[in-house]
């Protein structure tokens, strides 16, 4: 996942211009690599902090200039007012009230400060060829919407910080098209063969339809493009 978005993270950080000393937030860190980067390039001389509810994925990441900390930042704000710059990537779409974790991340702020979300939109699935494929996808959603994922957030993000009073907000999306031996293609067919049982098991999708699903992934004729990512940037009132 970071060696597919960390690219994409890493340009809208660097458009934002975070000073060298910057005081910096990043929830769901997972493996940490983003923090890492962002203490090496962006803040050298700041602060950062790096959530997550699971850091067994940094247990031996030698990051100098992070703390990297465990915690739920949907239990409340992590250190209200204090950050010049908070960011999260693929975690809202996990949490069960996205608006109300917007706005703890939003809380975290401190005047003038800037925030950056990075979450997926499914909506190219919509287009997808053949039918199968379609319809394969339609199965995913569903198995993702019982588990309490929303594959569709990125969309909402804009209006949600608008409607914190946030300024300065501007949205784009960004999708890949791919064919096999693209990462993408490995991604997915690393994923969808891991959850296989699952993904029959909630009778969701068949056997069959992930068969041909995986066909598809191993096919350089097939050309494809599945998850689109929204990035919003905005910032807070006050200097
Ligand atoms: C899909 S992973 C994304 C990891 C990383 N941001 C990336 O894009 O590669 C979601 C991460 O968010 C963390 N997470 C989910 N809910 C959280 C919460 N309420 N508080 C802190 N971390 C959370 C998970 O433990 C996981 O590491």
């Amino acid at each position: 996942m970071s060696q597919l978005l960390d690219p994409i993270h890493r340009r809208h950080i660097e458009s934002l211009g975070i000073s060298r000393e910057a005081r910096v937030l990043e929830v769901g860190c997972g493996n940490g690599s983003m923090s890492a980067w962002m203490a090496e390039h962006i803040a050298p001389d700041g602060q950062i902090v790096a959530l997550d509810l699971d850091l067994s994925l940094v247990d031996n990441v030698r990051a100098p200039g992070v703390e990297f900390r465990r915690g739920d930042f949907v239990t409340g704000p992590v250190d209200p007012g204090r950050f010049d710059f908070v960011t999260a990537r693929a975690v809202l779409h996990h949490v069960a009230d996205a608006k109300v974790a917007t706005g703890d991340l939003v809380a975290s702020l401190r005047p003038g400060g800037a925030i950056l979300l990075i979450e997926p939109d499914f909506l190219p699935v919509s287009v997808a060829e053949p039918i199968e494929m379609r319809t394969f996808w339609s199965g995913w959603l569903a198995w993702s919407r019982e588990r309490g994922i929303d594959y569709h957030i990125g969309p909402t993000l804009a209006p949600r910080l608008a409607c914190y009073g946030l300024k300065e907000i501007e949205a784009t999306a960004e999708t890949e098209i791919y064919n096999s031996g693209s990462q993408w293609a490995d991604y997915w067919r690393d994923t969808i063969t891991e959850l296989r049982g699952d993904l029959i098991q909630s009778g969701k999708l068949n056997d069959a339809l992930i068969a041909e699903f995986l066909a598809h992934c191993a096919n350089p004729r097939w050309w494809t493009q599945t998850i689109a990512f929204t990035a919003v940037h905005a910032r807070a009132t006050g200097s």
